[in-house]
């Protein structure tokens, strides 16, 4: 059996660890490997398509898919499979724990008081009664929608089709998503980028926030209209916006992202994929399909996630 790897960066290390997961196999690295069974693959040049003949499937070495599914190149009739967790939900739980802490907690004031010599305390407040919204309730949504609640906080998560998970209150369509944004006091968004949440954050939806909302998109910028945030972080109806995803990357050096006080960035680093539990997890899949099993995370190319 015959494996490709191509990522855009650290195809060393990639090809090293695949390799060691998948002893039986031949691993070849990068665009001019011969043709192969099964390419794994991280935002790859579209020539790495071109002499690949017989390829069985596809692997992302990503959550999301939307970059790989843009590309014209990628080979239609063969089953595309993502990585699913691998050690990101614990990761993205991390991140929304941190906002979620810093809003409930009122850390964000306090700085800013401190900054101007004030001793200003505000009243307790109970985590039952701090709403927090999860936009996608997938592998990654709903285990920080699980671990959210399970401390204690209050919490709605919004998906395409309807869901029941023990502890969440969970809604899905528009009017779904109207009453989970009026009550959110934090936002995380963790949908994929398809056709259907491209600039779905726009003016309209924001504007359903409640005063003092904070917004963290932790899986793609362009589920976000930039314009229609910066307004409403100008006006301060979003109180403070943690943003780890943008639609251009590296973030343009001339951004009012970059500057702007109610502003946090982190540069695409919500959930890095790890080495080691990828690789094993895609060796595994792959020999799920040599022994003609059904595996999970194959994408739906129709709907695009
Ligand atoms: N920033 C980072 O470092 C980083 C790292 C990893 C992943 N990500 C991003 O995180 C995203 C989510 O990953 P995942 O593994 O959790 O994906 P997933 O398992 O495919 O879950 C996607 C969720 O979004 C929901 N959804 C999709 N389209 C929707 C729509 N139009 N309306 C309402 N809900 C919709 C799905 O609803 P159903 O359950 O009804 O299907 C599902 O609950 C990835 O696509 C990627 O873009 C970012």
């Amino acid at each position: 059996m015959d494996v490709l790897i191509c990522t855009a960066k650290e195809q060393d290390e990639w090809c090293e660890t695949l390799a060691a997961c998948l002893p039986e196999a031949q691993v070849h690295a990068g665009p001019d490997a011969p043709a192969c069974d099964y390419a794994v693959l991280w935002k790859p040049p579209a020539a790495v398509f071109a002499h690949q003949p017989r390829l069985k499937a596809l692997f992302s070495l990503g959550a999301g898919v939307d970059g790989l599914l843009a590309m014209p190149a990628l080979p239609r009739d063969v089953p595309l499979v993502r990585i699913e967790d691998c050690g990101m939900a614990a990761q993205m739980i991390e991140y929304a724990l941190y906002v979620a802490l810093r809003r409930f907690r009122r850390f964000a004031e306090y700085a800013d008081a401190q900054s101007e010599g004030r001793w200003a305390p505000r009243g307790l407040r109970m985590r039952e009664d701090f709403q927090i919204g999860v936009l996608g309730l997938g592998v990654l949504g709903s285990a920080v929608a699980n671990a959210l609640a399970g401390f204690g906080f209050a919490v709605s998560g919004w998906s395409r089709t309807p869901k029941s998970i023990e502890g969440i209150d969970c809604v899905h369509g528009s009017a779904g998503l109207d009453v989970l944004l009026a009550r959110s006091e934090v936002l995380l968004v963790l949908l994929p980028l398809t056709g259907d949440t491209e600039g779905l954050l726009g003016r309209e939806l924001l504007a359903q926030l409640p005063d003092g909302a904070a917004l963290a998109n932790l899986s793609r910028g362009e589920i976000v209209d930039d314009e229609a945030l910066l307004e409403v972080l100008d006006s301060g109806q979003i109180a403070e916006a943690f943003l780890d995803v943008f639609h251009r990357e590296p973030l343009p050096r001339d951004h009012r992202y970059w500057t702007h006080p109610r502003v946090r960035i982190t540069p695409h680093v919500a959930a890095l994929t790890p080495y080691s539990a990828a690789c094993s997890q895609v060796a595994e899949k792959i020999r799920g399909f040599e022994r003609g099993e059904s595996i999970s995370g194959i994408v739906d190319r129709a709907r695009g996630y």
